[in-house]
């Protein structure tokens, strides 16, 4: 059995075009990649992949899947053989064991772990926007500073009030286990004291990849030398600082659509490029990029543009930390902020289309940003130019692709004055010393002789409701913690915010319905538990389902309306997208669900009629039950909808 936090890390690692390529010629096409399908024969592409979904599809033949399901099906690998296959590729060590009861409660605690941070989160909000402390000195602080509602509400940030325990206790008094906020870092146990480690601080929530709360950055608002500006969640079994970059999470699909991931330092950075537009941006939080870090951007985009604050000894610092990036084949830019402006400031001072203009106008290449400054620095010093070429010849040895070093080569030979051969000559040596790990070498094929990937194929239903069951499961993983609807009520204020997975999951509650398909009973269960758990099982969780016939039957939802929107967009012409049809699609598709559900009810009865016959009474009963269903279906079809009474 491989470890769970090791299966997460090679999913993590096994970026899905970077496992494909290795087979498949692939060619951009929009956000996604095309290629000739590896499965069946074909002359004109219709294999597709999906870099944000880290999916892959073929339109063709319908084989589709994640990394690890197409190295299953082109390698005719198990699942754990898959797993172990990718693990080598991407220089994994794979940690097997059995599985301990401690490591079921293990899991357990995490799962714990992420339902109070999402409490947490939750309830920072609230304070922030309707408590009176939250309101006068952290919303307060917030509108001072020119940050709007909607990019607050969007990044969930919040305030915890400055009573030593205020959180601590309400969260207690919800009936939370002491124990896991203090495993969370939310809660400091001194000597049996609880209190809070962020009292009196704005709160910034730190979201997985799929916007589970995995930690916060709290910042202190009032002048206090003593105090730290920010506190930060400490290492947890659930926030791990190195594997997450801040705001990947609303970043993601920005990433990958401009096919550039912004780098800036701080929190308030991001928010405020989001607001002026800029979408596709994460923070560093203050420190170098960790490999980890690099690979979750990367699974996005191969292209990464650093924003730096324009004071050169800080720059200086920071590029060091920038060959790791460059090492992992990412192509690196740089822009420099005028002196004295982080993101934050910049853009709040620019209108959002001087600051876009700004930031396309100002990109550098890395090398030839690093050669200039150093370049500047060094002057005439022989020593100095020296120590230069040296510096700049590091950067070029570790990008792992050669043809672009030959470029850089080229390129900063020019810049430097010095014969490309030299240069050259420099790259080589040094690339001799080290041993880069050379991550397009495909690992040594083990002599395992696999047995057949059995994905199990879809049978042919003739139930009424498998495409209306389908299509609910679809939008509650595509859709589910989007807002479907906002209430406020008029007397108290307080605001009732009804999500998809809300709607369709009381709906379907209320009704007592079922799903037919057993996989799709499963599916669904599993989405409602993790629903009252305060949790969100999205695209990733099913995607990356362990079960593979879970995870290919999701593929298989997720990419049937990707392929016409692929088909619209190609001709140029505007495109509703389905998230902006929310409110009438959602309530539709239910309704359309409770209508199969009758029709199959109606069915049963015909057949308990002819079985009934003889037993007028019997019969006379079914009938009316029978009338009930149709008045009940005439209302559906007028799309009134109302509760279906069994
Ligand atoms: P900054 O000092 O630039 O903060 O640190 P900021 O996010 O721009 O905040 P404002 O605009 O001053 O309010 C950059 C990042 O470094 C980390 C935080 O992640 C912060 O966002 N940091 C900074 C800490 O973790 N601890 C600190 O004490 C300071
Ligand atoms: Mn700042």
């Amino acid at each position: 059995m491989i470890d769970h936090s090791t299966i997460e890390r090679i999913f993590d690692a096994a970026q899905i075009t970077d496992v494909v390529s290795e087979f498949v010629s692939l060619k951009r096409r929009g956000v996604n990649m095309l290629g000739l399908c590896p499965f069946h024969n074909e002359k004109t592409p219709s294999f597709t992949v999906s870099p944000a979904k880290g999916i892959f599809k073929c339109f063709g033949c319908g084989k589709g899947g994640n990394a690890v399901n197409f190295i299953m099906e082109h390698e005719h690998l198990s699942y754990p053989e898959a797993l172990r296959w990718l693990a080598k590729k991407y220089h994994i060590e794979v940690e097997e064991k059995e599985v301990t009861p401690e490591e079921i409660a293990k899991q357990n605690e995490r799962e714990s772990m992420l339902v109070v941070t999402q409490y947490a989160a939750r309830l920072f909000t609230e304070t922030l926007f309707h408590g009176h402390e939250g309101m006068a000195l952290g919303l307060s602080y917030f509108r001072e500073r020119g940050f709007g509602d909607a990019i607050l509400k969007k990044f969930e940030v919040g305030y915890c009030n400055e009573k030593r325990d205020d959180f601590t206790q309400k969260a207690i008094a919800a009936g939370y286990k002491s124990e896991y906020l203090v495993m969370s870092g939310l809660t400091i146990d001194r000597e049996g004291y609880l209190f809070d480690r962020f009292a009196g601080r704005i709160m910034f929530p730190i979201h997985s990849l799929s916007g589970q709360v995995l930690g916060f950055g709290g910042r202190i608002i009032k002048k206090d030398p003593k105090a730290a500006k920010y506190v930060n969640t400490p290492e947890t079994e659930i926030y791990h600082k190195s594997r997450i970059v801040y705001g990947i999470f609303q970043a993601r699909q920005a990433i990958s659509r401009e096919d550039r991931c912004y780098l800036v330092e701080g929190y308030t950075d991001v928010l405020s490029m989001h607001e002026s537009g800029v979408e596709n941006v994460v923070a560093s939080s203050g420190t170098a990029l960790t490999q980890e870090q690099i690979r979750l951007i990367k699974r996005f985009t191969p292209n990464i543009t650093m924003l730096y604050d324009g004071d050169p000894a800080g720059v200086k610092a920071s590029l060091r930390g920038t060959d790791m990036v460059l090492e992992e084949g990412m192509n690196v830019r740089i822009v420099m902020l005028p002196e004295g402006e982080d993101p934050d400031s910049y853009s709040k001072k620019l209108s959002d289309e001087e600051f876009k203009t700004f930031l396309k106008e100002n990109e550098t290449d890395f090398i030839r940003f690093k050669t200039r400054l150093l370049l500047d620095e060094a002057q005439n010093d022989p020593v100095r130019r020296a120590n230069l070429v040296r510096e700049v010849v590091r950067s070029i040895a570790v990008i792992p692709d050669q043809i672009a070093r030959t470029i850089y080569v080229k390129e900063s030979s020019r810049l430097l004055g010095m014969p490309e051969e030299v240069v050259l000559d420099e790259v080589l040596k040094l690339r001799k010393q080290q041993t880069f790990r050379d991550r397009n070498a495909w690992p040594v094929q083990d002599a395992v002789v696999a047995p057949q990937a059995t994905v199990q194929k879809q049978k042919a239903r003739e139930e009424t409701s498998f495409y209306s069951e389908r299509e609910l499961l679809r939008l509650l993983i595509r859709y589910g913690s989007e807002v479907l609807t906002r209430e406020t009520d008029k007397e108290t204020g307080i605001e009732t915010v009804t999500t998809v997975a809300d709607y369709i999951i009381s709906q379907i509650t209320e009704d007592e319905l079922t799903f037919e398909d057993p996989l799709f009973t499963t599916i669904y269960s599993e989405i409602t538990f993790n629903v009252t758990q305060g949790l969100v099982a999205g695209e990733r969780h099913f995607v990356q389902h362990p079960d593979p016939a879970i995870s290919s039957t999701v593929v298989d939802m997720l990419t049937e309306q990707y392929s016409l929107s692929r088909i619209w967009s190609s001709r140029g012409a505007f495109v509703e997208t389905e998230e902006m049809k929310l409110r009438d699609i959602v309530p539709d598709s239910v309704l359309k669900f409770k209508g199969d559900k009758i029709k199959m009810m109606q069915k049963e009865i015909r057949r308990a009629m002819a079985e009934a016959a003889g037993d007028d009474e019997k019969i006379s009963e079914l009938q009316a039950r029978y009338k009930a269903m149709t008045s009940l279906q005439k209302k559906i079809s007028a799309g009134l909808g109302g509760r279906i009474v069994l």
